[in-house]
């Protein structure tokens, strides 16, 4: 008691034992349960890698099929949820659309309180994934101003997705296999990152005993932020603002002057390339195959080149994150600015959920209370109103 070791952003602290993620962030390194994220972006689906994350084993073909069954028969939303999604201004933006869906779940699973029982864990682990997709689309819809659509549950998860965003008729919606792949890729990608801002509101929040849907609903929430999750969306509005390749040295005079940062660069763990920036990079080039390229991209890469060079950036190991080229990928996919924040959410709900389900079988962990420095005044008497 009294001690306290300051650590502000728990730069230094760590606040759990874990065995999900691996990160060596000076060697660039990322694993889920040991293997490679590049063999699981090359090889496997979103599905098998959320198994992965939450059971720590790849599934077998029969636990893949059961585990594939149980999410797809979940996709549908309860009707009082797309009325609480239409209460919306038409404006409203759709992570925090998401954030409060997500939270308004746990109403209507009064069962979650119950986080004993592994079994019910479960159901609402396989809930929150299977729903997060339909959330996201409604979400979407809503800004549009056009129908929502309903699950189509014999497409794949990604497919589904695209399905309830972009169809138009009654006709079956076909998705480009390589469009599709691309955005499996990018969940699969951004599944689990370790301690980073919104699984440590999870874990946070999770720690209260509360129900999952309000464990994930906080981790929506810190995601939401330009600094975290909300760097892509701030990318391509930086980008835009550019305008042109002319226009970089200026931009970058302005960022080493402090006037603004580089978003989509820098990162608290990693001092060397993101290894999801270069499988990034590889999908943002089968993309653009498809759909042409983004005019943008010819500034990004320039402004790549241009920050790797310069001894601001080279000194402070700043180098692309995760976020550098992915808003890229998603305008090319037809997605607004604004959904980008949500894609990120749909990929990173399985790593959030698996980070709570290691929290409450973790007999170590306690209510997360951290210390704080007080710096404020000590004790002095009230000062009635008249005399103040
Ligand atoms: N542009 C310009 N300068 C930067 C940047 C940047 N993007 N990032 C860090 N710096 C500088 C910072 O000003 C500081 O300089 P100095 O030592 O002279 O004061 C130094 O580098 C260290 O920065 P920091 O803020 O102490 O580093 P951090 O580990 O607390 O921050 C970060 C990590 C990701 C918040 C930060 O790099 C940043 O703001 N990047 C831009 C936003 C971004 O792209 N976020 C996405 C992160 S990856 C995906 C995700 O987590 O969602």
């Amino acid at each position: 008691p009294g001690l306290a070791t300051y650590d502000p952003g728990f730069v230094n602290t760590a606040s759990c034992r874990s065995a999900i993620t691996y990160i060596d962030g000076e060697a660039g390194i990322l694993e889920y349960r040991g293997y490679p994220i590049e063999q699981l972006a090359e090889s496997s689906t979103f599905l098998e890698v959320a198994y992965l994350l939450l059971n720590g084993e790849l599934p077998t073909s029969d636990e893949l099929a059961q585990w594939t069954h149980d999410i797809t028969f979940h996709t549908f939303l309860h009707e009082n949820i797309k009325t609480f999604i239409e209460g919306f201004r038409y404006d409203a933006h759709p992570m925090g659309m998401t954030m409060a869906a997500v939270a308004a779940l746990s109403t209507f699973y009064p069962d979650a309180q119950d986080i004993h029982d592994p079994e019910n864990r479960k159901l609402q682990i396989t809930r929150l994934i299977a729903k997060m997709p339909t959330i996201g689309a409604f979400a979407f819809r809503h800004g549009q101003g056009k129908p929502y659509v309903y699950p189509d549950n014999e497409l794949s998860y990604v497919e589904n997705f695209l399905a309830m965003l972009f169809k138009m008729s009654e006709r079956k919606y076909n998705a480009d296999p390589r469009l599709s792949r691309a955005l499996e890729t990018l969940f699969i990608l951004h599944a689990d990152h370790e301690q980073n801002c919104s699984a440590n509101a999870v874990r946070s929040v999770g720690s209260s005993g509360v129900d999952p849907y309000s464990a994930a609903a906080a981790g929506v929430g810190a995601l939401y932020g330009p600094l975290h999750g909300g760097a892509n969306e701030a990318v391509l509005k930086m980008l835009r603002r550019i305008g042109d390749a002319s226009n970089i040295p200026d931009f970058i005079d302005g960022v080493k002057g402090g006037k603004e940062r580089l978003m989509g660069f820098g990162h608290r763990v990693y001092k060397n390339y993101d290894p999801r920036a270069k499988i990034i990079k590889k999908a943002a080039d089968d993309v653009f195959d498809v759909t042409g390229i983004n005019p943008l991209l010819k500034i990004a890469v320039e402004l790549e080149k241009i920050a790797l060079e310069d001894d601001y950036f080279v000194s402070r190991k700043l180098y692309p994150n995760v976020d550098f080229y992915s808003g890229l990928i998603y305008e090319a996919l037809q997605f607004p600015p604004e959904m980008f924040t949500v894609l990120f959410a749909i990929g990173r709900m399985p790593g959030w959920l698996a980070q709570w389900e290691e929290l409450t079988g973790d007999k170590e962990q306690k209510i997360a209370r951290p210390k704080q420095i007080y710096t404020g005044a000590r004790t002095r008497d009230f000062v009635p109103l008249a005399e103040r």
